[in-house]
């Protein structure tokens, strides 16, 4: 728990007596003197200083001992003794905020990690795009509708989604709002986590009504024999009550960091480390587009204990990616470093290789992570952004391959998905075809997996986890 020195204004970090070059001092506001990209210029700056103020004196989100606990596990996904599974929306919006769909997605992870744990027979790690996935980096910095261009809509956090001029002017009373969603979302992650809706006993009850077809009615045989597993645990004395660890999962959360005055108010001190610690969200990540070496989004990130995501996308070089590496993870601590590599389907093949090089030149600890969403939007014919649910499916595929290529560990997966039977990404086992786009579009930026499609990918990936699984004991049996 954050203590009462959480307020400290100022935060330098120690030098590290551990290392030859002492660690370069770091202070949460450092990063307003590095190149920014892709943040808003608010008209209203000392509205700005003023919900900063405002926030700085708010309890933080997420305290510094849950983000280690994420980080120790996230050493395990490293090692290859678990599994990463990182999914929500592509953007949290206000007016799609709502408990059921909260406890939707909440239980499509609960329902993929079921299949995953299953299949891999590894302890899966269950982290949200969630309570805090609030701000977009866009790739232009204007909209055109007809005749009328505006600035680019930034996420529910910066500015509005309507289509007007005074909705896409960057209001900083949205962060204050951001922040409240935040808090009331993570208050029901938490009951949901422990309160009994968690409990694996209730397996079968987590299926979604609307989740039709093939990939249901897997689900439900695994979860028969995971109850009767449980019956005779029961019989053996063995329940929720005895073994308390049955009836809870543990869930974080994650975000991109990108909207560095929101990340700069929530930033505390760990008072068990007295080391910085962001307080927005368990884990944050670095975008594609803002992960420049020297730019204000590396500056800010590498200061905070938390475990951090970079996104790595086809631009990024080898050179690059040993410097982004050596910044954010000179002590090349298990958990800290997940990299997330985001290539499209058919162009895996040519950058996850060099990448696992360089990662392997400089001895580095890193969590590899494949998010099949990023590298595969298309606009359809219908003119909706899409993803075919086959590239998604082919991507994954090409990330284990590779890895397995390599002899390196595909520790998890990224994915944007909703609990809600959205039709936003064509395919899938219950096709959703362009035509069917317009019935249930409603994502605030990217377009998400459905209930169905995200278990169906669940039991995709166990598939890849299981041969990894057993590849890896036959080359074992043969070195014996
Ligand atoms: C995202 O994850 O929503 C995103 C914008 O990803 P990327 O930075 O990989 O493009
Ligand atoms: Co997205």
């Amino acid at each position: 728990m954050a203590g009462t020195d959480c307020m400290k204004d100022r935060i330098m970090a120690p030098t590290n007596s551990s290392s030859a070059t002492p660690a370069q001092a770091w202070d949460k506001r450092g990063w307003r003197a590095y190149p920014r990209v892709q943040m808003p210029d608010y008209p209203d700056q000392p509205g700005v200083a003023a919900v900063e103020a405002q926030l700085a004196k708010y309890p933080p989100l997420v305290f510094a001992g849950e983000a280690r606990r994420l980080k120790a596990s996230l050493g395990e996904v490293a090692a290859g003794r678990a599994f990463l599974l990182q999914g929500g929306d592509c953007a949290e919006s206000f007016a799609e905020f709502s408990a059921d769909n909260i406890r939707d997605t909440f239980k499509v992870m609960l329902q993929m990690a079921v299949v995953l744990t299953w299949g891999a027979q590894l302890p899966v790690v269950k982290v949200g795009r969630m309570a805090g996935q609030f701000a977009k980096p866009r790739s232009a910095p204007t909209e055109k509708m007809g005749e009328q261009e505006l600035p680019s809509y930034r996420g529910d956090i910066i500015n509005g989604f309507d289509f007007t001029p005074e909705a896409r002017i960057p209001d900083p009373q949205r962060m204050l709002a951001a922040y409240t969603q935040a808090a009331a979302s993570l208050n029901l992650l938490r009951a949901f986590s422990t309160g009994g809706y968690a409990d694996i006993h209730r397996v079968q009850s987590w299926i979604s009504d609307f989740t039709g077809g093939e990939e249901a009615a897997r689900y439900r045989d695994i979860a028969e024999r995971i109850s009767d597993a449980m019956a005779f645990m029961a019989a053996a004395g063995v329940t929720s009550e005895t073994a308390h660890d049955l009836g809870k999962v543990d869930f974080y959360t994650s975000h991109e960091a990108l909207l560095l005055e929101y990340e700069e108010a929530l930033a505390r001190i760990d008072s068990t480390t007295g080391l910085p610690v962001a307080g927005s969200g368990h884990m944050i990540w670095i975008g594609d587009r803002t992960r420049q070496v020297d730019g204000a989004h590396v500056e800010f990130c590498r200061g905070v204990q938390n475990p951090i995501g970079l996104k790595c996308g086809p631009s990024i070089s080898d050179s690059d990616l040993k410097a982004l590496i050596a910044k954010l993870n000179p002590e090349n601590e298990p958990g800290r470093l997940t990299l997330i590599a985001r290539f499209g389907a058919g162009s895996v093949g040519d950058h996850l290789p060099r990448l696992i090089r360089a990662v392997r030149e400089e001895g580095a600890n890193v969590v590899w992570s494949c998010d099949p969403m990023h590298g595969n939007t298309i606009k359809s014919a219908s003119g909706y952004k899409t993803r075919p649910f086959d590239s998604v499916l082919r991507e994954v595929r090409e990330f284990f391959a590779v890895h397995r290529a390599e002899g390196t560990i595909p520790g998890g997966v990224h994915f944007e998905m909703t609990g809600q039977d959205v039709t936003e990404c064509i395919g899938g086992v219950r096709a959703v075809t362009d035509e069917d786009l317009s019935n249930r579009y409603h994502t605030a930026c990217d377009p998400r997996l459905n209930a169905s499609q995200s278990l169906e990918l669940a039991f995709l990936v166990a598939e890849e986890l299981r041969n990894r699984r057993v590849n890896g004991a036959s080359k074992q049996a043969k070195a014996g």
